[in-house]
């Protein structure tokens, strides 16, 4: 009901705006098998990457999608932690090194993401008897950590998120989200992570990775606030991501907001990076939208393109756009375990063109 009554306010305000949703109607255009891939469109703007897993490089069909379409690659899982060093002195590198090897043997770049998220939880910070382990023994695991990682990819990943959402969303919780890297090392869980990396590679560019940049201004004052703050004290942070879950019934998530926020961080000095983009069609609120209708695939299309209007605004500003999967067969489920689809990508489930990939591409 939420998601009818919120498209029904959407679609209102789009009949009536500058721009009626007529003007990103591209159904003429689907089904060509011989289009132009995306990176090509993009070319004298950003790097257009998709997150993978190793499969999807070693698919001959798929690799030559990525091939086609995509400038960058990040890993959706396999250079996580919990996928690379699942537990002291257990390492896993293969499906990393698969992925890493079809960026190297393609002149693709690979973002390396991400090196620690105190949020998924590791080994690292809890000793035998499942306590906290002293801030010494952590930092020593996290140098570790990323120094093995960091200099085994070097001569690939050129960019690193190095800290994965660290801020949290409410005044009531404070500025960062608990977790046991933050309950040990306070905000040097941050600082420090970056240093290790900066140690490891002198020339990887730093990223920190943050998620609900748009909607959130609190977690907008928490992320500017302390990035100023560790700028001024020299710690080596060279890029924010900003990750771009957008939703399509969240109005937040506008040109305008995306504008202010590139606007202050490059008054920060730091290289700008979209790192995860989607457009789910859920309502906020988790309304399960039941039918992918017409009027959602233009709606969609119209928020792609206003935002990637904005995003080639400001391409000095920005060094990749990345999409958090590669097509639209992804499967979501609800917390009572039902499966759904969210269409909330630019290829369909079969590697197609959406109306919504011509609307960005149309400039
Ligand atoms: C965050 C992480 C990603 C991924 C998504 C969920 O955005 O940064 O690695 O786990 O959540 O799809």
């Amino acid at each position: 009901m939420l998601t009818r009554i919120l498209s029904f306010i959407v679609a209102l305000l789009s009949v009536i705006s500058l721009n009626p949703l007529s003007e990103y109607d591209y159904s003429d255009k689907l089904g060509d098998a011989d289009y132009i891939g995306f990176k090509e469109y993009y070319a004298d703007y950003f790097d257009i990457g998709a997150a993978v897993a190793g499969y999807h490089c070693q698919i001959p069909e798929t690799s030559e999608f990525l091939l086609k379409n995509y400038s960058s690659l990040t890993a959706e899982n396999a250079f996580k932690q919990a996928a690379l060093n699942p537990q002291d002195g257990v390492w896993n590198f293969g499906e990393a090194d698969v992925i890493a090897d079809f960026c190297r043997n393609n002149g693709l770049n690979l973002r390396g993401h991400c090196l620690i998220w105190g949020g998924l939880g590791s080994w690292m910070t809890r000793d035998g008897e499942g306590n906290l382990v002293s801030r010494d023994v952590l930092l020593q695991r996290m140098q570790e950590y990323i120094s093995t990682v960091v200099n085994r990819y070097k001569d690939i990943v050129h960019v690193w998120d190095v800290v994965n959402e660290p801020f949290g969303f409410d005044l009531k919780g404070g500025a960062f989200k608990s977790n046991d890297f933050y309950a040990v090392l306070g905000e040097e869980y941050v600082t420090k992570s970056f240093e290790f990396a900066h140690e490891a590679d002198p020339d990887a560019v730093l990223c920190l990775n943050e998620t609900k940049v748009l909607k959130n201004k609190k977690k907008q004052d928490y992320l500017f606030g302390y990035l100023e703050k560790w700028l001024e004290e020299g710690i080596p942070i060279h890029a924010v991501g900003i990750q771009s879950h957008w939703n399509l019934w969240e109005i937040n998530e506008s040109p305008r907001m995306l504008q202010k926020v590139i606007d202050k961080l490059y008054s920060l000095n730091v290289d700008i990076q979209i790192t995860e983009c989607d457009i789910t069609m859920n309502a906020v609120g988790g309304d399960v939208l039941e039918e992918y209708s017409d009027n959602t695939v233009l709606l969609q299309s119209k928020k792609y393109s206003k935002m990637f209007e904005v995003l080639r605004k400001n391409a000095d500003k920005i060094s990749s756009v990345t999409f958090w999967g590669v097509n639209d067969n992804r499967i979501y489920k609800t917390d009572d375990g039902q499966t759904y689809y969210e269409h909330a990508l630019l290829f369909d489930e079969n590697s197609m063109p959406k109306n919504a990939f011509y609307a960005v591409c149309d400039f």
